[in-house]
């Protein structure tokens, strides 16, 4: 397998011959996918293999993710967009829409109205064809889409005890779509040299579908179904080993460890709506170390942010290690928002300096005429008022 990095950075390779599509295999559609998603390496396993079926025209296999709020759900979804749209054999892939569930039901009329995910599909598409486009130009790149569905667990036909119509209507509407549906749109496109309107049928049995939700209420869900008397099962303890090396035997509590697709029926997922969903993946909660890498590394981490905004003033941003651990750390108390935290925190120690770099005495000559600002463990710890 090549070492050549999937997704050339910048345009030295202009010119150069497009790869064999299948040349892209599930490894280097997973490095690209980590330069963007920390920490969930097994997810983007299953998201690089549906991409690879996908883009080599075998049936994708539809994914759900599941995680808590902050664990990159909606992040996997943006960075199956930048690697589409930064790989050029991903061109005829690139048509995506990313859309909320419940933008497409109506509460007021009770009904699934995919015509608001096909006109997002059709925008992209057009955007991506780049001229005003034929008939069969615009249906074969809709039909190629990726469709992210976010936020599906607000769409439980369930919700606070009571029957969720809505919820229902929306699930078997998407369950309607993965079975493949042909779906007329109103439109125009080009007929001998002139825009002309037009309907097209698009069939949406080659399109790829990922779902993603939080599904709160999940993990205490399975927790009492697992911990109930009756249920036959119960919690297995694991040996842990703390910071001083000490081993203590732990009962810890996991979802993966027990969850089962019949508690998503139970939390009011459609069966048959969860029958086309190929994989349900669980989103790992980020520890320290991740939520410290996704700081460092990560495209839109608050960190790396500050480091471009301040590049524009002629300062390099820089962090100590320690500084970096202490955020982190901070940041994973706040296990309820996930990476978010990180935001959160980060913001109290860089606003005052990304207003005004110059005189909270921490610059430093730099290279090349440059200056320097390195983020310390003292200043992290003075603006979060920690010891
Ligand atoms: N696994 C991850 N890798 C990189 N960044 C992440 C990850 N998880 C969350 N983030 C960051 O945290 C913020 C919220 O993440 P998001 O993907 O929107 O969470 P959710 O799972 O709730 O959809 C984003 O700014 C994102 O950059
Ligand atoms: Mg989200």
């Amino acid at each position: 397998m090549s070492k050549e990095p999937l997704v050339p950075r910048e345009s030295g390779n202009v010119g150069a011959a497009p790869r064999p599509i299948e040349s892209i295999t599930p490894p280097l559609i997973l490095e690209a996918l980590k330069g963007g998603v920390l920490g969930q390496d097994d997810a983007l396993r299953f998201v690089s293999v549906a991409i690879y079926k996908h883009t080599t025209g075998k049936v994708p296999g539809n994914i759900l993710l599941i995680g808590n709020s902050g664990t990159g759900k909606t992040t996997i979804m943006n960075n199956i967009q930048r690697l589409y749209d930064e790989t050029p054999e991903y061109v005829p892939f690139r048509a995506m829409a990313l859309i909320n569930a419940n933008l497409l039901v109506d509460s007021d009329r009770m009904e699934f109205r995919p015509e608001r995910l096909l006109a997002a599909v059709e925008q992209r598409a057009r955007s991506v064809i780049g001229h005003p486009p034929t008939a069969a130009e615009l249906k074969e790149t809709m039909e190629r889409a990726t469709i992210c569905v976010d936020e599906i667990d607000k769409m439980s036909s369930i919700l606070a005890g009571k029957p969720n119509a809505i919820g229902v209507a929306l699930q078997q509407g998407i369950l309607t779509l993965m079975e493949g549906e042909r779906i007329p749109i109103k439109t125009h496109v080009m007929v001998e040299g002139a825009d002309t309107p037009a309907t097209l049928e698009i069939d949406t049995k080659g399109m790829m579908f990922i779902c993603g939700g939080a599904f709160e209420g999940l993990y205490d869900q399975v927790f009492s179904r697992v911990t109930n008397p009756g249920s036959g099962e119960s919690l297995r303890s694991v040996a842990v080993r703390n910071a001083d090396g000490q081993v203590t035997i732990e009962v810890r509590f996991s979802l993966a460890d027990y969850f089962k697709i019949e508690d998503l029926f139970t939390y009011g997922m459609v069966p048959q709506f969860i029958a086309r969903l190929d994989n349900t993946v669980l989103l790992a909660d980020l520890g320290v170390e991740s939520l410290k890498q996704i700081l460092l590394s990560a495209y839109d981490s608050p960190f790396v942010r500050s480091r471009r905004y301040l590049a524009v003033m002629g300062i390099d941003l820089e962090i100590e290690d320690l500084a970096a651990s202490i955020v982190s750390e901070q940041a994973e108390k706040h296990s309820r928002t996930g990476a978010r935290a990180l935001r959160t925190i980060f913001s109290k120690i860089i606003n005052p300096i990304e207003f005004d770099p110059w005189s909270n005495g921490a610059l430093e000559a730099g290279d090349n005429g440059r200056q320097r600002l390195v983020v310390t463990a003292a200043m992290v710890r003075r603006a979060l008022g920690l010891g």
